[in-house]
């Protein structure tokens, strides 16, 4: 029996929709950087992005380094703050390299927006942007995302690395809450 209500859940994309789609994106991002000179860091921006992380850059047949920043936008709600904090750094220089970002969701791109800036700083060699989703009608600010896996409706997904009140992101898929209330399973006590 599952930990989450499976009636309060809507399955946008299976666990095999995302693996196929990350595999192509792993396909196209080989080819692109196969002939370059510098190296190329992953840098994925906790925690949303961590089963992205895990899948795309096994996807990659590329010498690659991975490395990750952790950034907040939201406290507990669905909606944006605006305010974004780093809660942990690079381990690493990133001065003449090659990075790609990656992200779970680009919902206003208010995020983005900032790691982009603050990136910029630090001297790479070019960056570029991968994310899982990407929420067009909601963007206040465009960002060129140039390796997307899908792109979705104005919904709140969950799932894959994404979370609703910290919970969720365990889910092998990506999903919609629909109805009231945390999708939890009320048979299961914990
Ligand atoms: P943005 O700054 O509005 O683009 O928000 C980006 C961050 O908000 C993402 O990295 C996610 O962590 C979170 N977020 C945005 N939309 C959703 C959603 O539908 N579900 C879960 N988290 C979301
Ligand atoms: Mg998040």
């Amino acid at each position: 029996m599952e930990f989450y209500d499976a009636t309060k859940v809507e399955v946008l994309y299976s666990k095999q929709d995302i693996q196929e789609r990350i595999d192509a994106l792993g396909k196209q991002i080989t080819a692109d950087y196969i002939d370059a000179s510098k190296p190329l860091v992953l840098i994925g921006v906790l925690k949303g992005s961590f089963l992205f992380m895990a899948d795309l850059c096994r996807s990659i047949d590329l010498p690659i380094e991975v490395d990750f920043l952790g950034l907040s936008s939201y406290g507990d709600a669905e909606e944006s703050s605006g305010v974004v904090r780093v809660t942990q750094d690079l381990s690493r220089s990133i001065e003449g390299k090659h990075v790609l970002v990656v992200e779970d969701i680009i919902d206003t791109g208010l995020t983005m927006n900032y790691l982009l800036q603050n990136l910029d700083t630090r001297r790479p060699a070019s960056v570029k942007v991968a994310s899982l989703l990407s929420k067009p009608a909601r963007a206040k600010i465009e960002i060129k995302i140039d390796y997307l896996g899908f792109e979705i409706p104005d919904r709140f997904v969950i799932g894959y690395g994404l979370d609703y009140a910290s919970k969720f992101r365990n889910l092998p898929f990506i999903g919609v809450n629909v109805g009231e209330g945390l999708p939890l399973n009320p048979q299961r006590s914990n």
